[in-house]
């Protein structure tokens, strides 16, 4: 049995999902935001854009602590209100690589597939360097569409290309 589960969030867990993505926020490589950019409306933005045709959900451990969060966008363009964007996943480091980031894409697509109106698509980006998060979008059936070059400006100067990633529903 999983020491987990995933479920849509609640205005009850803001203070919980803001702390999660700032603890994954200061692991290097992985979020596009530091820390510091993490805020109360940031998380606030990811739960009403779930009231508005997208999707936030968090995973929570047997003894009730957050241990991951995932929330994507309904675009609002009539010809692109079949995609979810700007999606953003993250995992407590403590649970990394223990099943919780593919939970949460799980009940993603399967709450995907019974949307109104319907979800045709879904997008998103990762730095070129995050290869594990590639490898695992890849698993679950999201397809490299390209290459976005220099888009990343890392706090150390460096510039890293983001790779596109969709995935599409029938
Ligand atoms: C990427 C991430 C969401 C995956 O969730 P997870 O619960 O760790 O993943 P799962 O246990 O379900 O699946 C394991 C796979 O995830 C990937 N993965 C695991 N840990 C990872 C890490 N720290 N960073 C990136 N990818 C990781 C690998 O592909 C791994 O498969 P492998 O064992 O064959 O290498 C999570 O590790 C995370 O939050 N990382 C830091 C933030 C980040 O990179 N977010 C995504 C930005 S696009």
């Amino acid at each position: 049995m999983r020491d987990f589960t995933v479920r849509p969030a609640t205005a009850d867990d803001a203070a919980a999902v803001l702390a999660l993505h700032r603890k994954v926020a200061a692991q290097p490589g992985g979020l596009a935001r530091q820390p510091e950019e993490v805020t109360a409306d940031y998380v606030a933005h990811a739960l009403a854009a779930s009231a508005d045709g997208g999707v936030n959900l968090v995973a929570e451990s047997v003894d009730g602590a957050l241990c991951g969060e995932l929330h994507v966008e309904r675009m609002k363009v009539a010809i692109f209100a079949h995609v979810l964007t700007d999606l953003t996943v993250a995992v407590d480091p403590d649970w990394q690589g223990r099943g919780v980031g593919s939970a949460l894409f799980r009940v993603l697509i399967d709450t995907a597939r019974s949307m109104t109106p319907p979800v045709g698509r879904i997008e998103l980006w990762t730095g070129a360097a995050n290869t594990g998060a590639q490898r695992l979008y890849e698993r679950l059936g999201f397809r490299i569409e390209g290459r976005m070059i220099g888009r990343g400006r890392l706090p150390d100067g460096t510039v890293d290309d983001d790779i596109v990633m969709g995935l599409l529903l029938d």
